[in-house]
């Protein structure tokens, strides 16, 4: 159906719409203004985490436990990621190389292929590259990270291999005809300060999402989801994983190979994502409670920022964009944001008590900080039944004065992007929970 709500609009709103077309999403014709104004944000009642379906008032960490976190697990993956698989019997892990004196000296290297069946090289695998500090007292903890373009673009090192994975065409990323070239390597480096995580004791793992699922919507045809499909299966169900399942997966399986790394300490992994990889590891994260740190980097709608805000990017305006990152079943909520059983508070509060990180970045709008910040905070209950603080903030951060409880959030003055400074404040992070509080 087409719609368009701006005609006979009043010029405010007209004004918006016009805001949404220099927007970094270009709003579709089809589709109503975007809003950018917190006066028109809707009245909205937030679900209480503490309530589940049933009536029953959590009041206990066991209640929570057996009842609610499980409840709305369940919810999160029949009604908007879609239900996973757990690992395939027969994956496998190569080490594909290791170099003991990468980075000039200040890096170990590990290339690690996994292999999700016994096909091995013909069915569907993934490259993990790991960097480790060179001179840290092993085993290190480690942040754990999908990338956009391949694993080469982190770092201009010529020992990463070059990615022959499926990728959007980007000259300027160096991507011809699918495939990247020797032109991209190092492209993405300003978002992977490798250096400066390595200096402060940490490794890094990171893995190019289309690996997993490559970024567009083929139906389900490539990457992980035809590997789970049963006799005469085309495409998952309607409360099955979608994209962003299949790259939260492939975390749980990056996970799984760090367990088996002596160089690395497994109890202390940060994931990690931007944008919709950021929505990527708040999903692994509240599945997968291996991950002892999750951080969302400017994740937005669909991750971080409340739904029913309908500030920025919508429901109706993701499933339309992106119809193959959620399951079918989210694409009945566009427009009718107050019937989620949930919202995107509770997805955070999912990972509770373990420590979550929510960052967004001032112009960042069309991910609406503030509902980022309020989804934050709307979590903090859960995280004090559990014993623990949430996020100790009342009213939003000015820009750039990071807050840390076991709830963290910033608002970092810029665009959308994941940058050093960001990184310096998941580093602080990370060292007061793993170092600092005892944890
Ligand atoms: C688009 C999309 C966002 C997403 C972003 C990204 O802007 O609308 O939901 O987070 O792409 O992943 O960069």
């Amino acid at each position: 159906m087409k719609r368009d709500r701006a005609r006979g609009l009043p010029w405010a709103l007209v004004g918006i719409a016009v805001l949404a077309c220099v927007a970094r999403q270009p709003a579709s014709a089809e589709q109503a203004a975007v809003n950018y104004d917190e006066s028109l944000v809707p009245a909205y009642t937030l679900p209480d985490p503490l309530l589940c379906q049933d009536g029953t008032v959590v009041r206990d960490a066991d209640t929570w436990r057996n009842k609610r976190r499980p409840e709305l697990l369940a919810l999160f993956a029949g009604e908007m990621y879609g239900k996973s698989p757990g690992r395939p019997a027969d994956m496998t892990f190569h080490v594909r190389s290791t170099e003991e004196n990468a980075l000039g000296g200040a890096a170990v290297r590990k290339e690690i292929v996994v292999y999700f069946s016994s096909a091995k090289e013909t069915g569907p695998k993934m490259d993990v590259l790991l960097y480790l500090p060179k001179q840290a007292r092993r085993p290190v903890p480690v942040f754990l990270g999908l990338n956009f373009f391949g694993n080469h673009t982190i770092h201009a090192d010529p020992g990463i291999t070059l990615s022959k994975s499926w990728m959007r065409d980007n000259p300027g990323k160096g991507v011809v005809n699918h495939q990247a070239t020797e032109a991209s390597r190092g492209t993405s480096a300003g978002r992977w300060p490798v250096e400066l995580i390595l200096s402060r004791g940490y490794g890094l793992a990171t893995i190019y999402y289309g690996d997993l699922d490559p970024d567009f919507d083929d139906g389900f045809q490539n990457g992980v989801h035809p590997l789970f499909y049963k006799e005469g299966q085309t495409r998952p169900a309607p409360d099955e994983w979608g994209s962003i399942g299949a790259w939260a997966w492939g975390l749980s399986r990056a996970m799984d190979y760090l367990e088996t790394d002596p160089d690395v300490d497994a109890g202390k992994v940060a994931v990690l994502g931007h944008s919709r990889l950021g929505k990527t590891a708040l999903w692994a994260g509240a599945q997968d409670e291996r991950f002892a740190i999750v951080i969302s980097n400017d994740s937005g709608c669909g991750g971080a920022a409340l739904s029913r805000r309908r500030f920025g990017e919508t429901v109706a305006r993701i499933n339309a964009a992106f119809p193959h990152w959620f399951c079918e079943n989210f694409k009945k909520y566009g427009d009718r944001e107050d019937e989620l059983p949930f919202d995107q508070h509770e997805l955070i509060a999912l990972i509770a008590p373990r420590p979550v990180y929510v960052a967004s970045a001032s112009e960042d709008l069309w991910a609406d900080p503030k509902g980022e910040f309020l989804a934050a905070k709307a979590a903090s209950p859960v995280y004090q039944l559990l014993g623990k603080d949430g996020l100790p903030a009342d009213e939003m951060p000015p820009p750039d004065h990071p807050v840390m409880g076991t709830i963290g959030y910033h608002v970092r003055t810029g665009k959308h992007d994941l940058t050093e400074y960001d990184w310096r404040c998941y580093l602080d992070f990370a060292d007061k929970h793993f170092f600092r509080s005892g944890q």
